[in-house]
């Protein structure tokens, strides 16, 4: 009978010592001398590498040949404590099927130390290096610790629409959906684009974000998150923006702007604390290849409350700072992350979350405070990062938010299906959005947003 395959993340375990294996993987490099040599087989389950020793009076030069970082095998052999430095166990190979081989004049990842950047270039194959393995598994843990932590607090997984009628978030430039011939375009009378022959009968866009189908599924379910895709067309050549990013949105209906911000924290130093328990050799590993304050820094978030104070009082402490901003602030102001990241690294020290912002400078839906100025938003505030969460509670009464959609002109009749949400049953709810790659980047302390997904979407890059 055929031995069992084990993954290499299980192998490391004292039962197995003096056992026959199977292992199966991807060489990642090979030395050694006339009598012996040895193999570093990665399988992806790990960072962990496992040694394969191979005594060369057992296999032919023609067989060990094929054999080069890359090339991916099939190893059986006896698993033993191993005397060499690095690790504790290594598999004495019997025999060793060549799956693929990879052309080391060819492979592109034969050599190592290659910079972020030209892996970059070689997304197809990233994943197959410590770096990227390890930020990709974190990816993974994350993702699940987000279920996970929702599913305990009983909230339901929603999934919203990516193709949308409407913009009526105003979040970014959306990406126009259409079957219509773009050669060929068919019009009205006027000369206008004649929609009605479009596959929606209308125009139709990728979604910015699932929120305004959330607030309706928390409007009926009670407490719900969606996490999804969400695609913005700005032309923002940032390391912290994405044209495809994924976006955590829960929405709770009865909570004011204080439970949003008591379940943002919690979230977030849940997701850490998830991130820091089921991923601690790949933490690590980038701890101590890129950034040797990630661990510092994971752990004084988790301890730390968040400052929590309102815009205007942010502004006022700016505007002390003495210090010269790229941009200029002052009360009314978007803030730019050089703001943020005063606030945050410089003066607190620690996650901020800001609230009550202008109106002016948040979307229709938020709250409006009795001041007439500022709505109930709170942006929460990430060391390296700065805007990691955006939320608020939302403005349920009917006539002011018909008034705020009007101000805007927002065309009202792509939103009455929200509208009714005010209208039947309305109540005070409240909610926010993470996203996702921007807590994979503080929790990896990778620095640029297009080295945690694996095929980032950014003006110009579409290739993978
Ligand atoms: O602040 P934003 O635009 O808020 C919303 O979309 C609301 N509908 C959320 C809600 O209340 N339900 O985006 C939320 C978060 C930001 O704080 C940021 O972390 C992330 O999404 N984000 C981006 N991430 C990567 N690339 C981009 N282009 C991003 N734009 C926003
Ligand atoms: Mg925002």
């Amino acid at each position: 009978m055929a031995l069992k395959r084990t993954k290499i993340v299980d192998i490391f375990s004292p039962e197995l010592v003096g056992e026959q294996v199977c292992v199966k993987g991807w060489v990642r490099t090979r030395r050694g001398n006339k009598h012996v040599q040895f193999i570093a087989l990665n399988d992806g389950s790990t960072i962990k590498n496992l040694q394969i020793v191979i005594d060369l009076e057992k296999f032919s030069d023609e067989e060990l040949k094929p054999i080069t970082t890359g090339s991916s095998l099939h190893v059986e052999g006896t698993l033993v404590a191993s005397q060499g430095k690095g690790q504790t166990v290594e598999v004495q190979a019997q025999t060793i099927e060549v799956y693929g081989t990879a052309d080391p004049d060819e492979y592109p990842l034969q050599k190592k130390g290659h910079t972020l950047e030209f892996l970059r270039e070689k997304a197809h194959l990233r994943m197959r290096t410590n770096t990227f393995g390890a930020v990709f598994r974190i990816r993974h843990h994350l993702a699940f610790a987000i279920h996970k932590f929702f599913n305990d607090k009983g909230f339901f997984y929603m999934h919203t629409p990516l193709i949308t009628a409407s913009d009526c978030e105003g979040a970014g430039d959306m990406f126009q959906v259409t079957t219509l011939n773009l050669a060929d375009l068919p019009k009205n009378e006027d000369g206008t684009n004649d929609y009605t022959k479009d596959f929606f009968g209308k125009p139709t866009s990728l979604t910015v974000s699932g929120q305004l189908e959330g607030e309706l599924g928390a409007t009926a379910l009670g407490a719900i998150y969606t996490f999804g895709p969400t695609f913005r067309a700005e032309n923002s050549n940032t390391p912290r923006h994405l044209a495809e990013f994924w976006m955590i949105e829960p929405e709770v209906a009865f909570n004011d702007i204080t439970d949003n911000m008591d379940l943002a924290e919690e979230f977030i130093k849940y997701c850490v604390q998830y991130a820091l328990d089921h991923c601690q050799d790949d933490i690590e590993f980038l701890n101590n290849m890129y950034d040797n304050s990630l661990l510092d820094r994971l752990h004084s978030v988790l301890k730390e409350d968040f400052v929590r104070l309102t815009y205007t009082e942010g502004i006022k402490i700016l505007e002390a700072s003495g210090k010269k901003f790229e941009f200029p602030v002052s009360w009314g102001v978007d803030l730019q992350s050089e703001h943020e990241r005063y606030l945050v690294e410089e003066h607190f020290k620690r996650p901020v979350i800001l609230t009550d912002y202008p109106r002016e400078i948040k979307a229709f839906y938020m709250k409006q405070n009795d001041d007439g100025k500022t709505v109930r938003a709170m942006d929460v505030l990430f060391p390296q990062i700065g805007e990691i969460i955006g939320g608020s509670e939302r403005e349920e009464n009917y006539d002011k938010l018909i008034g705020e959609i009007e101000r805007r002109g927002i065309p009202m009749k792509d939103m009455w299906w929200y509208l009714e949400t005010r209208k039947f049953g309305t109540v005070p709810h409240a909610g926010f959005g993470l996203g996702f790659e921007r807590l994979i980047l503080f929790v990896t302390g990778m620095a640029n947003i297009r080295d945690v997904i694996p095929f980032p979407r950014t003006p110009n890059n579409a290739e993978f």
